[in-house]
C-alpha cells in the first residue's frame, strides 16, 4: 500500500477509482488462501528446489446482507507487482504503466459481519464454481467478473497457476476441489462465513487455456457437475472422447469440434 501511495505521490496521476459495485442481491466477502500439495514437487520452480506445488486462491463468498448491512472494506484490485506486469503489457499499446494501480473493489467486511470470528447463520447454501484463468495470467484481473457471480449466490474460487504450463493445470484443480472438500481445511477457513459451501453442486468455468482446463476436469473428476469454456480451442483428449456432462463452448468449434464435445 506504502508503495502504492509513493507511486501514486511521484507520477500524481493516480486517484482511487472504485470499481462499480457488483449486479447480484448478495454482498460478497474476500478471502485469499495459500494452498500446498504437498504430493506433488514443483517441476517447473526455476530453482529445482520445490518438494511441494504452492497454489493461491481467492474466494468470493456471498453474504446475505438483507437483515443487517454489511460493513464495506477496500482492497486494491491488484498487488502492486501484478499491476506492475499489466502495466508493462498496457505500454504496448500506448496506456500508461501505471494504469491499473488506482482500481479498487468494494468487498463485506467478514471480521466486522461476525465479530467474534464465528459466524452465526451456517444455513444457507451456495454452490461452488472453481474458475480457471487464461494461461499466464493472474487470477486477479478477473476479480470483478469473479465477485460479479458470487453476488448472485455463488461460492466463487478463482486459482493461480505458479510457473504455469498445461501440464500442471488439471492435477491443480482437482488438488483445489480436494482441499475444498476436506473440513480439516474449510472449518477454520470459513469460521466466519456465515453460510456453507454446497460441494455436492460444483462447476468449473474458465477463460482460454483455462477454458481447455474446465473441459478437462469435467472430464476427470466426477464431483464437477458442468463447465463452460470462454474462448478456448478444445485439445485432447476432451476433443476426441467429448464429454458426457453439460458444458457450454464459447467459441464456435467448428462442426466436428461441436458435435464430439456436446455429445
Ligand atoms: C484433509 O486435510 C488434512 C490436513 O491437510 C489431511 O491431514 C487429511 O488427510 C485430509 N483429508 C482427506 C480426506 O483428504
Ligand atoms: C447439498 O445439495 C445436495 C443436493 O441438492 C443435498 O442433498 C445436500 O443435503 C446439500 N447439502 C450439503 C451440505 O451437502
Amino acid at each position: 500500500m506504502r508503495f502504492i501511495t509513493s507511486l501514486c505521490l511521484l507520477l500524481s496521476v493516480c486517484r482511487a477509482i472504485l470499481v462499480p459495485g457488483p449486479t447480484g442481491p448478495y454482498a460478497v466477502a474476500l478471502k485469499e488462501q495459500p494452498l500446498t500439495d504437498t504430493s506433488r514437487p514443483d517441476p517447473f520452480d526455476p530453482t529445482g528446489k520445490s518438494k511441494s506445488r504452492r497454489l493461491l486462491v481467492s474466494l468470493y463468498l456471498p453474504v446475505d446482507a438483507s437483515r443487517r448491512l454489511c460493513p464495506a472494506v477496500k482492497v486494491p484490485y491488484m498487488t502492486p507487482p501484478v499491476a506492475a506486469s499489466y502495466g508493462h503489457q498496457a505500454t504496448q499499446v500506448g496506456l500508461p504503466d501505471t494504469l491499473y494501480y488506482p482500481f479498487e473493489m468494494e468487498f463485506c467486511d467478514l471480521e466486522k459481519f461476525s465479530p467474534c470470528g464465528q459466524a452465526s447463520n451456517k444455513k444457507n447454501e451456495y454452490p461452488l464454481v472453481i474458475f480457471d484463468p487464461g494461461f499466464g495470467e493472474s487470477r486477479l484481473i478477473y476479480g470483478a467478473m469473479a465477485r460479479s457471480l458470487a453476488s448472485h449466490g455463488y461460492v466463487v474460487v478463482t486459482v493461480d497457476h505458479p510457473f504455469d504450463a498445461p501440464a500442471v493445470r488439471t492435477d491443480d484443480i482437482i488438488f483445489i476441489i480436494n482441499q475444498l472438500t476436506n473440513s480439516t481445511i474449510t472449518n477454520p477457513l470459513l469460521a466466519d462465513f456465515p453460510g456453507t459451501i454446497n460441494t455436492s453442486h460444483l462447476a468449473i468455468w474458465g477463460h482460454s487455456f483455462g477454458g481447455c482446463t474446465a473441459a478437462s476436469v469435467l472430464h476427470a473428476d466426477n464431483r464437477v457437475l458442468g463447465g463452460l469454456d470462454l474462448d478456448c480451442m478444445l485439445i485432447n483428449p476432451v476433443l476426441s472422447t467429448g464429454i458426457s456432462k453439460p458444458f457450454i463452448p464459447r467459441r464456435p468449434q467448428g462442426p466436428q469440434h461441436r458435435g464430439s464435445v456436446m455429445k
